[in-house]
């Protein structure tokens, strides 16, 4: 059994193979004159692993190259992030149900997909493979509990986060609590107000996904007009389009921090040996 990965993926990638004791293939990766993308693999096994977040249409398309790379091997995938699956229903007449195209590009070449926080778990029946969801729930409560805070607040941005901020708060047996959020745009939303228990405590806000981090720059606000002593924020999939990660800090996060699902300067906990152990089942 090998490794492979997309360019975007090869420190999780890495990271897989050293839990599972085993090879990562070299790839090389260039573009043809005209921008496509071109790579080429070395020595495969009969069974991959074949790793990839889909980041950027770039990266969607090396996916399914490699995946083509690799035919004639037992693949099995590896999506750690999965784009496009925030489109997981048609909302308006004329809209796709993007996170069903994107599952559907991956029904052949591969026997299974595990998938990590994928945001709406319901598009999962979009896959003709079986797949496996994990969660860095606990990954993130070990990595919170290090930090050493003294009685923090858990605190969800939405309802739809809430399961995950409760999964978290259970490792250290915290408080956790959940915001209202209504999405007026792909860059804003309106949070109502809310009473929390915030006052001279440490809150850490955890979501699946930061993207533009207008979510939690606005929780932010929130609690510190209602005395929250520091604010911290941390996500699994640190999308953090833009300017994302400065604007947080600029409204006065203490700590930005995600997983390796998209590897990023703040990536402090890795998804590696929660993959590798699914793999070894
Ligand atoms: C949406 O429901 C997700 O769980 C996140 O809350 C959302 O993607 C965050 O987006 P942004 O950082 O742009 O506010």
């Amino acid at each position: 059994m090998k490794v492979i990965s997309t360019e975007k993926s090869q420190i999780l990638a890495a990271r897989i193979a050293g839990a599972l004791n085993t090879s990562i293939v070299d790839v090389k990766f260039s573009r043809f004159p005209d921008g496509e993308m071109y790579l080429a693999a070395g020595e495969l096994d009969d069974e991959t692993i074949i790793v990839g977040s889909i980041t950027d249409s770039d990266a969607l398309v090396q996916l399914l190259l490699l995946i083509d790379a690799c035919e004639g091997s037992k693949n099995h995938l590896v999506l750690p992030y999965m784009g496009y699956a925030r489109q997981d229903k048609r909302f308006r007449n004329g809209e796709p149900i993007s996170a069903r195209a994107i599952a559907r590009l991956f029904g052949k070449g591969v026997e299974n997909c595990i998938t990590v926080n994928i945001h709406e778990p319901e598009v999962l029946k979009y896959f003709d493979v079986p797949t496996t969801n994990l969660s860095l729930a606990k990954d993130m409560g070990d990595y919170i509990m290090k930090m050493g805070f003294s009685n923090p607040l858990i605190l969800a941005p939405d309802d739809g986060a809430l399961a995950f901020a409760q999964d978290v708060a259970s490792v250290g047996g915290w408080d956790c609590d959940h915001l209202e959020k209504t999405r007026l745009s792909g860059v804003e939303v309106k949070m109502a107000p809310k009473k929390l228990c915030a006052a001279s405590r440490s809150v850490v806000i955890v979501d699946d996904i930061i993207s533009t981090g207008g979510t939690i720059a606005t929780a932010t606000n929130m609690l510190y007009q209602q005395g929250a002593t520091e604010v911290y924020a941390a996500c699994v999939h640190g999308v953090l389009i833009g300017g994302a990660y400065v604007h947080l800090k600029a409204s006065g996060i203490r700590e930005v921090f995600c997983s390796d699902t998209i590897e990023r300067g703040c990536s402090r906990l890795s998804a590696a040996d929660r993959i590798a152990a699914t793999l070894r089942n």
